[in-house]
């Protein structure tokens, strides 16, 4: 495989003179961060989409990446990376560990972080749909540790919850999907990434008569467009990166989706420090309440090309335009965001959008 990227509130005190009132832990997570999150995935859109189409996708994911780092240093929050761009060892910024947010001595809620800045590097590299920025944040221990290993997963829609399973025959699975969405088999459209390893899933899909739409790059996209009604996604099926998966399962909790996976393709290294990262049996199939099993979830993502969910950044004579999606669970929030980011210059005009 091409080698992948190489809490709440902390109790606050507040001290009067008469009384010192304790914060709850977790109550504030969703909504002091949604929009400093949204902040953070939208700037290092800019900053990659400048590269579209360059050719270069390690120079595409170094900007995204330090742009993400950069915001994330202005976000009042006591974060973790717990999905990063590698370990320590192997990435200069957002490894795995490392501590991001404001650090001011403010008392500020403990976040855990799972980030890619950069999810289809090739797509970016060669201006292809579908390249977002994109991480998801809960309190300590609301997301998976999972290694930069590969996940077998299944991603599907509210009505099909508990229905799918990866040890079921594919051709189980599509007609179940089919029957709840009540059409033919024949109907149904799966994504799946473009890969060897997929031979046998694809011909079997096809042996079953479902439509395919092979995919060159990142499968976390679709994934979160197959658990929205009217994506024209029914399914996405195959084998992906862990963290992608992770990152996947966050949205899915906020959209009420379904998902399966199963970790696979690790190192005997890796399976070995999978204990350390508290997964005591990496065979075991997750539905995506075990990947991201958080209380409070935020889920933040921007296009950076054109793709099934969000619009590519545009820039502009007066600015920039960005689309982004902002999910939080508690809250019940799934929010579209267009946002304009205006030039400072005295002769600035700003368009109204679509309607
Ligand atoms: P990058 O953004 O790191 O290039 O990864 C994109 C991606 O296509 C993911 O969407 C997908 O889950 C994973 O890589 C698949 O890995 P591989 O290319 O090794 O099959």
């Amino acid at each position: 495989r091409k080698p992948r990227h190489p809490g709440g509130h902390m109790a606050t005190k507040v001290q009067t003179e008469e009384a010192v009132v304790e914060h709850s832990p977790t109550a504030n997570l969703e909504t002091d961060l949604a929009l400093e999150f949204l902040r953070v995935v939208e700037e290092a859109a800019i900053a990659c989409g400048k590269t579209m189409g360059q050719g270069d996708r390690k120079h595409a994911d170094q900007v995204a990446t330090e742009s993400m780092r950069g915001v994330m240093d202005s976000v009042p929050m006591d974060g973790t990376i717990v999905i990063g761009e590698g370990e320590r060892d192997e990435a200069p910024m957002l490894y795995i560990g490392e501590k991001v947010g404001k650090r001011d001595g403010g008392s500020y809620p403990a976040v855990d972080i799972a980030v890619d800045p950069l999810e289809g590097t090739n797509l970016c590299a060669t201006g292809s749909p579908g390249a977002i920025t994109v991480l998801a944040a809960s309190e300590k221990g609301g997301l998976l540790h999972a290694p930069d290993c590969y996940m077998e997963k299944i991603v599907v829609g509210p009505s099909c919850k508990g229905m799918v399973d990866l040890e079921a025959p594919v051709s189980h699975n599509l007609n179940v999907i089919a029957k709840v969405l009540d059409r033919d088999v024949e109907d149904l459209v799966i994504i799946i990434l473009d890969r060897p390893r997929h031979e046998s899933l694809i011909n079997e899909i096809r042996k079953a008569g479902a439509r395919i739409r092979l995919i060159s790059d990142g499968d976390l996209s679709p994934g979160v467009a197959a658990a929205m009604l009217g994506s024209g996604v029914h399914a996405v099926m195959g084998t992906g990166g862990a963290p992608e998966g992770v990152i996947t399962a966050a949205a899915i909790r906020c959209l009420n989706g379904y998902m399966v996976g199963r970790l696979v393709g690790y190192t005997p290294e890796q399976g070995e420090r999978m204990k350390d990262m508290g997964i005591s049996d990496p065979k075991r199939i997750y539905t995506a309440d075990d990947l991201a099993p958080g209380k409070n979830i935020l889920f933040a993502a921007t296009g950076v090309t054109d793709g099934p969910l969000l619009k590519g950044v545009r820039f502009f004579g007066d600015g920039v335009r960005t689309s982004s999606l902002v999910m939080k669970l508690n809250k019940s929030k799934v929010r579209f965001i267009e946002t304009v980011h205006v030039d400072r210059r005295p002769d600035v005009k700003v368009r109204i959008p679509e309607r």
